[in-house]
């Protein structure tokens, strides 16, 4: 199993922290030969356990490899990655290889052929477990097989994308686990 520098395995149980405060995502596909990413901002926790949903429409060349292959995997970049992160989502992998273009670096899953972003401070394998919704809306529904982190790439914490351009990062926390007395096994 190759496990990335710097990267420690993630519990899946705890997969949905991750996507729960609406990061905006870079996925990573890969058609055996060419690996490529895309910035991904429609996305969010389906269940817990790992089952995430995305938007990742037919006007995206990582459609068809996403389509042909059912892996990916989903990159969280942080704040300080922000730049890079919108010029991926502004330009296909047809014109260009984006990794070298924007100084990110690929490193080996250990399940899915699509590789890892080493810049992100998280990364998690996916395969596709549900394409019924990909014609109408481009919805794939996604089963997360492997999760990695790595705290000291955290910075500033994950992007969030406004929906015009603009971006906010993470503010001040509002700590109410003591209010979630239904849910004592989210706040472990
Ligand atoms: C901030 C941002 C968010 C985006 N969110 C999505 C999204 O949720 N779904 C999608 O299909 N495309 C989204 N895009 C567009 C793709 O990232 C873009 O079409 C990209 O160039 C696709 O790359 P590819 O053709 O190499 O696959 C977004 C772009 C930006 C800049």
């Amino acid at each position: 199993m190759a496990v990335p520098n710097g990267f420690i395995a993630y519990p899946l149980s705890k997969v949905h922290r991750l996507i729960e405060p609406g990061p905006v995502l870079m996925i990573s596909t890969s058609d055996g030969k060419q690996a490529n990413l895309m910035t991904n901002g429609f996305n969010m926790p389906v269940r817990h356990g790992g089952l995430i949903g995305f938007v990742l429409g037919p006007w995206d060349y990582s459609f068809e490899v996403l389509r042909d292959t059912g892996e990916c995997v989903i990159a969280f970049p942080s704040a300080e990655l922000a730049q890079q992160v919108v010029d991926v989502g502004n330009i296909s992998g047809v014109e260009t290889d984006k990794w070298a273009q924007f100084g990110l670096t690929p490193a080996e899953s250990t399940s899915v052929a699509a590789p890892l972003v080493v810049e992100c401070f998280a990364n998690i394998e996916c395969r596709v477990v549900d394409d019924q919704l990909v014609e109408d809306y481009g919805l794939w529904i996604v089963q997360a097989e492997h999760a990695w982190l790595d705290e000291s790439k955290r910075g500033a914490g994950e992007i969030h994308h406004r929906g015009d351009g603009t971006f906010s990062e993470n503010g001040d926390h509002i700590d109410l686990r003591y209010r979630m007395t239904k849910w004592p096994s989210l706040i472990d």
